[in-house]
């Protein structure tokens, strides 16, 4: 079993093929953590769980002061506000006394095969029982009678842990749940690096690396999104640690609003780190006999340094996470009209560039932004999802059947979320957008953000995108979300339940995308918010695909590619080549096909050269498809520690293929460059389309590659593969 109980020593251990989790049930039922690493078969623990205390300034509880104990200085498995712990803390419950003293201790426990689903909540799947163990802790805090159970949950093939909080009113008065976090580890040392992920719209998702340090540093959101901003992942690495080598934890939420990702070195030099719902602008007041569910959170362990980390994320998002008919099913090759058109299109226009995609070997056409209301610009319409009757001669159904009589599939864009003040549905319902009693609604992109905790509004909908969808042959929504959210508050909650509305706001996001998915379970969903500003596994749960950035500018897209491989996968990573200028269309069919490839262009206004070339990188995209979407992603020469040219490396999962790309972004001064491939089979033999040769793999991972040849050329790249001969 990989999560065991010894009742002796009152110790949980949760083992995975590499990794160990361990914390035991203490003296006066103190939850201690004690151990987060390497797997290690042992179970004696005993003392590794004690720190020194300081006298009377950490106090303890008063049954326990012979023992050392301070739970200001133990690690906590769930760090409470108020009653001894000073470091920030992953549970705060306002009771009805107006006190927000909050101590929780260890109840009962139990195990068993399988995984629970959240409700309400995306959460990661098991495929069948045998594939996960969970462990359900519970604890009670005796005074206010919050019973909060720790959910873990281990996937046994993988590298990789769940957390997440239940939180029950087993009192007879209502609480307030002021902050809750879905887990909290804190570690033995400082002596790692944070990684986090930052950006904004067209330059998402940017690798940054800082030194942990005495107080608190940590990421978050309060934008009402996971955000563009900074996405709802952190990494630890080791001082020693690297892309290949040593130890690195993984956190991800999955969740799609506002978040906090935190990390406090306390005098001790031990760190707490913790990820969950951000608690500024948030507070759920809950009623006796009722639950809250936090969002859950993925952990990931590798003594195989970032590279590992990564290659576990990507493995256990494409098998536990991502859903439905588009799971396993190739994916088909789109062309969207967004950046060739906008929004000047009529059917004519659209089934030119179909009539292209068809003859060229591309398999669907994606109508983006401009179909419905009389939406000509970004100044109206949003939320009137009925077709504009100018843009079609014979009417949307008609113009759909034409390009499916072509033999393409047929993708539509939506922004459901959003409202603009000029449609006809903002002059029947002004109060159905999110604002608050006498403030200016402030616009963003001149849309107002929908309601999403209003059942009426998700009702409407809910029915009038499924008129849509249920009356045409459409096979794949992008569904976008292109402003952040301000003045929050709806006109249908209380006064003290206004706290709740950002988390009510996604609930109600969640729910819409649960009814529609299982409604129209053929579609194939890719999200979208201006590009990747919901890149999150909350969002990956209902869309296999993500649009990654609008930035389709191969040589800065591909930082952000590298930024979101730390976490997220290929499969899920919308990438297409545009007519923008600085690269050629090599350069550009080489980032992109690091995705969910497709193209966003108008075939009318660029070259015949260029069609040409379009046409000659089909064969490839088929070719190398199931390398891609599931081999394992190896980051050869990374955009954070060389400016100028970077490189990765797919290779299949039984390692008899794999695919080198190089891009040199930015030519400098010629040196030698041999480059050393990774994650071969040593004793297999490969030949290499490059240069004909045959080399084993442990030639090509330990002498390399010679590629002085390369031209040392702006926007150069070049792509190699490599085959295995018997
Ligand atoms: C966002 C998306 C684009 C496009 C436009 C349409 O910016 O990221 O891809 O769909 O909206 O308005």
């Amino acid at each position: 079993m990989p999560i065991s109980f010894d009742d002796s020593k009152k110790i949980f251990k949760l083992d995975t093929p590499s990794s160990t989790y361990a914390f035991k049930v203490y003296d006066e039922n103190y939850l201690i953590h004690l151990y987060y690493g390497a797997y290690v078969p042992d179970n004696d623990f005993d003392g590794y769980e004690k720190r020194r205390q300081y006298a009377s300034f950490s106090a303890s509880n008063a049954h326990l002061t012979h023992t050392g104990f301070s739970a200001d200085t133990y690690p906590m498995e769930i760090g409470c506000n108020g009653c001894g712990d000073m470091r920030i803390s992953a549970l705060q419950i306002r009771n009805a006394d107006g006190n927000a003293s909050t101590d929780v201790r260890y109840v009962s426990h139990k195990i068993y095969s399988g995984k629970p689903a959240l409700p309400g909540l995306p959460a990661l799947y098991a495929n069948d029982d045998g594939e996960c163990t969970t462990l359900e802790v519970v604890t009670l805090d005796k005074v206010t009678g919050a019973e909060v159970t720790l959910i873990y949950t281990v996937f046994e093939k993988l590298s990789a842990m769940t957390r997440s909080v239940v939180v029950k009113n087993t009192s007879d008065k209502t609480f307030e749940i002021e902050k809750v976090m879905s887990f909290c580890l804190d570690m033995e040392s400082d002596e790692y690096d944070l990684i986090t992920l930052y950006g904004r719209h067209n330059s998402e998702r940017h690798f940054e690396k800082r030194p942990l340090a005495h107080g608190y540093q940590g990421i978050g959101s309060r934008r009402g999104t996971s955000s563009a901003q900074q996405n709802p992942f952190m990494a630890l690495l080791s001082h020693n640690g690297s892309e290949d080598f040593g130890d690195a934890y993984g956190f991800n939420l999955v969740y799609s609003c506002n978040h906090l990702c935190e990390t406090e070195v306390d005098f001790n030099n031990c760190t707490r780190v913790m990820m969950g719902i951000n608690p500024t602008d948030f507070g759920w007041l809950l009623a006796p006999g009722e639950s809250f569910y936090s969002p859950e959170a993925v952990l990931v362990y590798s003594n195989e340094g970032l590279g590992g980390m990564s290659r576990t994320f990507h493995r256990l998002y494409n098998s536990n996470l991502v859903r439905g008919k588009w799971k396993h099913l190739k994916r088909p090759l789109l062309v969207n009209n967004w950046e060739g058109t906008g929004m000047k299109f009529d059917d004519e226009k659209l089934y030119a560039i179909a009539k292209w995609a068809k003859e060229t070997g591309i398999e669907m056409l994606v109508m983006d932004d401009g179909w419905f209301g009389h939406r000509d610009n970004d100044r109206s319409s949003l939320g009137d999802w009925f077709e504009d009757s100018k843009k079609f001669k014979n009417g949307m159904t008609g113009f759909i059947n034409s390009v499916k009589d072509l033999g393409l599939k047929f993708g539509i864009w939506y922004e459901p979320e959003m409202i603009s003040p000029d449609s006809e549905i903002y002059k029947k319902h002004p109060d159905w957008c999110i604002h608050v009693p006498n403030r200016d609604r402030s616009v963003g992109r001149w849309q107002y953000v929908m309601d999403m905790t209003r059942e009426d509004v998700r009702d409407y909908l809910f029915n009038i995108m499924s008129d849509i969808l249920g009356n045409n042959a459409i096979d794949y929504i992008k569904w976008d979300f292109n402003r952040n959210i301000t003045e929050a508050g709806s006109a249908l909650l209380p006064p003290e339940r206004q706290k709740e509305f950002f988390h009510r706001f996604i609930l109600g996001t969640y729910e819409l995308m649960d009814r529609i998915t299982k409604a129209f379970p053929h579609l194939l969903f890719e999200n979208c918010s201006g590009g990747g500003g919901r890149y999150d596994p909350g969002m990956m749960y209902f869309s296999p695909q993500i649009w990654c950035s609008d930035n389709t500018d191969a040589l800065s897209r591909v930082d952000i590619q590298f930024g979101s491989s730390l976490c997220y996968p290929a499969s899920v990573q919308g990438a297409h080549v545009s007519a923008s200028k600085r690269s050629g269309y090599e350069t550009k069919r080489n980032v992109a096909m690091w995705g969910s490839f497709g193209y966003e262009l108008d075939p009318a206004d660029i070259s015949e050269d260029a069609r040409a070339e379009i046409r000659g990188q089909i064969a490839d995209y088929h070719k190398y498809y199931d390398l891609i979407h599931y081999g394992d992603l190896y980051r050869i020469i990374s955009p954070w520690d060389d400016p100028y040219k970077c490189a990765w490396e797919f290779v299949s999962e039984d390692k008899s293929k794999a695919m080198l790309t190089l891009l040199i972004k930015f030519a400098t001064e010629r040196r030698n460059f041999v480059i050393k491939l990774k994650g071969l089979d040593a004793g297999k033999n490969y030949i290499c389309d490059f240069d004909g040769r045959i080399r084993s793999g442990a030639m090509l991972m330990n002498a390399g590659i010679n590629l002085h040849e390369v031209p040392e050329k702006d926007g150069y790249s070049l792509a190699i593969h490599f085959e295995e001969v018997k």
